[in-house]
């Protein structure tokens, strides 16, 4: 697929559409299907072409095949031909009532660097306003990604 120009990346979000990413994935979270963990999670995707993928946690009763909203979200923009992406943003809560910051477990790191690469920004937010942003390099700093096997 040819690289189209990018409408917005990592370096040019402005704080505007920051928090819009953040109050999107705050408004997402009574999607989340948790009936096991009860820990509702919700993710929204922003993809350089100024596209927005909202992805939630699906658990199982048989458990290993639950999957998280961070990797919800990524494989749904994936499956539709999305390969570059700006930034992500996250909350999480029990019961779905976000008190804290919730940052991505260790698998959707490593499925956050293929395709963010070490530039995707990281926003894992409590309101609107209280949001914490990083990068995935230092989320996973010598991640291990595409370019190792090329
Ligand atoms: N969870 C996510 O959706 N994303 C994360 O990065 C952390 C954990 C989900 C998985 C499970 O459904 C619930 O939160 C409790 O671990």
């Amino acid at each position: 697929m040819e690289k189209k120009q990018a409408v917005v990346t990592s370096d040019t979000l402005t704080k505007e559409q920051i928090r819009e990413l953040a109050a999107k994935s705050l408004a997402g979270i009574k999607n989340s299907y948790a009936p096991y963990s009860h820990f509702h999670v919700s993710a929204v995707l922003l993809s350089e072409n100024g596209n927005i993928y909202t992805g939630n946690n699906i658990e199982n009763a048989a458990y290993t095949p639950s999957v998280c909203a961070e990797r919800c979200a990524f494989f749904k923009a994936v499956s539709e031909e999305e390969r570059d992406f700006a930034a992500i943003a996250l909350c999480g809560g029990l019961k779905g009532v976000v008190k804290d910051y919730c940052a991505p477990c260790g698998v959707c790191r490593q499925a956050l660097f293929e395709f963010g690469g070490p530039e995707l920004n990281v926003i894992m937010a409590k309101t609107p306003d209280d949001f914490i942003e990083r990068s995935m390099d230092e989320l996973l700093p010598f991640g291990f990604g595409p370019s190792n096997v090329a």
